[in-house]
Parts: C-alpha cells; sequence; structure tokens
C-alpha cells in the first residue's frame, strides 16, 4: 500500500470509534449510609464490571491524627481528588487504561497498590460527590440520585463503619454531627437536582434496580449494533474500493 492509500484509509477510520473508546459512565450519589455502594455493586455483578474504589485525597501525618479522632472532615468536596478522577474518567473514555487507587476506610489512606482497569463497556462511579463536580457530570451518561430517610443512613453507617471500618459507636455519631450531616445538606443533597433518576429506598427498590439494569443493558445493546454496523459498513467499502 502506497503512502497516499495507507493516509486515505486512517482519514476514513477517524470517523469509527472503537467500542473500547466508548465507555458509559454511570454516576451513583447520595448521602452516606444510603445504600449506594450496595446499589452500584449489584448493577457491577448483574452487568458482570470492574469495581472503581476512593478518590480521596492522601492525607498528611497531622490531618490523618484528626481523622483517626473523628475529627478530620471527609464530606467537604475538598476532601477528594477530583483532578484524578476526571484524568482518570478521560483516559478510559479515550480507551486508554487506567490505574485507580484503593483506598483503606480503617488507615484513612490510599493502598500501596492500585488497581488496572482497561476501558470498559460500563463503568459505575459511586460516592457522596458522584454528581458534585461539573466536569464529572459531563463525562457520564446517567446520574443516579440514592435516597434514603437520614435516620436508616445513619444507623447503617454505625453498624458498616464499627463492623468494616474499624471505628467505634461514639466516634462515628461525633463525626456524623461535626461532618456527614451539615455536609450532606450543603453539599450532597443538592445533587438530587442534577440527577437523571432519584432511586428512593436504595436496594430494597427492586423494580428500581431491575429498570436501571434493563436501561443499561439496552443502551449496550445498541452501542453493540452500532458499532457491528459501522465495522460492516466500512469493510463494504474496503472491498468496494
Ligand atoms: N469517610 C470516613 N473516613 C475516611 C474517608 C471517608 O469516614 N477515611 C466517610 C465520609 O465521612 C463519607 C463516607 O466515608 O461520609 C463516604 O463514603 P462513600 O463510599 O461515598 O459512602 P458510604 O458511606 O459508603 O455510602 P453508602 O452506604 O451509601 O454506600
Amino acid at each position: 500500500m502506497s503512502q497516499l492509500e495507507s493516509h486515505v484509509t486512517v482519514q476514513k477510520r477517524a470517523y469509527y470509534s472503537p467500542p473500547w473508546a466508548d465507555v458509559s459512565i454511570i454516576a451513583v450519589a447520595g448521602s452516606s449510609g444510603s445504600g449506594k455502594s450496595t446499589l452500584s455493586q449489584t448493577i457491577v455483578k448483574q452487568l458482570n464490571l470492574p469495581w472503581v474504589d476512593s478518590f480521596y485525597k492522601t492525607l498528611t501525618p497531622a490531618q490523618s491524627k484528626l481523622a483517626f479522632a473523628n475529627e478530620y472532615d471527609f464530606d467537604s468536596p475538598d476532601a477528594i481528588d477530583f483532578d484524578a478522577l476526571i484524568n482518570t474518567l478521560r483516559d478510559l473514555k479515550a480507551g486508554k487504561r487506567a490505574e485507580v487507587p484503593v483506598y483503606s476506610f480503617a488507615k484513612h489512606a490510599r493502598l500501596e497498590h492500585t488497581t488496572s482497569i482497561y476501558s470498559p463497556h460500563v463503568l459505575v462511579l459511586e460516592g457522596i460527590f458522584a454528581l458534585y463536580d461539573p466536569r464529572v457530570r459531563e463525562l457520564c451518561d446517567m446520574g443516579i440520585y440514592c435516597d434514603a430517610d437520614a435516620d436508616t443512613c445513619l444507623s447503617r453507617r454505625i453498624v458498616r463503619d464499627v463492623r468494616e471500618r474499624g471505628r467505634d459507636v461514639e466516634g462515628c455519631i461525633k463525626q456524623w454531627f461535626a461532618f456527614v450531616k451539615p455536609n450532606f445538606e450543603k453539599f450532597v443533597e443538592p445533587q438530587r437536582k442534577v440527577a437523571d433518576l432519584i432511586v428512593p429506598r436504595g436496594i430494597e427498590n427492586r423494580v428500581a434496580l431491575d429498570m436501571m439494569v434493563q436501561f443499561i443493558e439496552k443502551k449496550l445493546f445498541e452501542k453493540s449494533t452500532h458499532h457491528r454496523e459501522a465495522l460492516a459498513r466500512l469493510e463494504v467499502r474496503d472491498r468496494d474500493e
């Protein structure tokens, strides 16, 4: 093939976006303890997808001391490394591999190792600020807000933090009233307004869950049909030229 021919092929192929550069991102926001993780994990399991962990910023030794005393504010958007999150989402959208941090809620720190993700078809981004940053929202295809009563959230959080995150009951309650509750009202709840879907009662809501999974599967089917058709068109053109 001459240089000119190969150039023409590249030009023509530029109109085709391969499926690995076509990631759909679903954001799941909502209060701490509202059931976001369980809801997201259920979607992830049903669709067989990779799991993306947390983007909390690395703490200084002084901040870490505050964190262990339940005196550090993890419920302000300042605690999140949005730039790293956005770079990761952009890499995945561009079809590149991304290294995702693995976070330990017991240590208040990122672990040494990362998780490699190779541009999946669908990515579920879950967190209290999943729909907070407009740059993230722009990259998302669907925004879900998980709703639950505050007393349900608090009781779930206490049980979970004591069992799984190495906390004590007094510390949980102190952190809840100092940071989680006021910042929920200030930063988390306003995300209801930018969500596409508000899910009441979280994972207990089987109907909403089934509808979401069906919707995502339908979108994926449409995408794969679109890609197969685009490829078939290219093959026909290549053969005819
Ligand atoms: N958090 C914490 N310690 C850290 C980092 C975060 O206690 N070192 C808490 C913050 O106070 C925040 C919560 O983790 O409220 C956010 O975690 P996220 O996974 O977004 O929410 P969950 O509480 O797990 O929500 P859900 O139960 O709905 O999954």
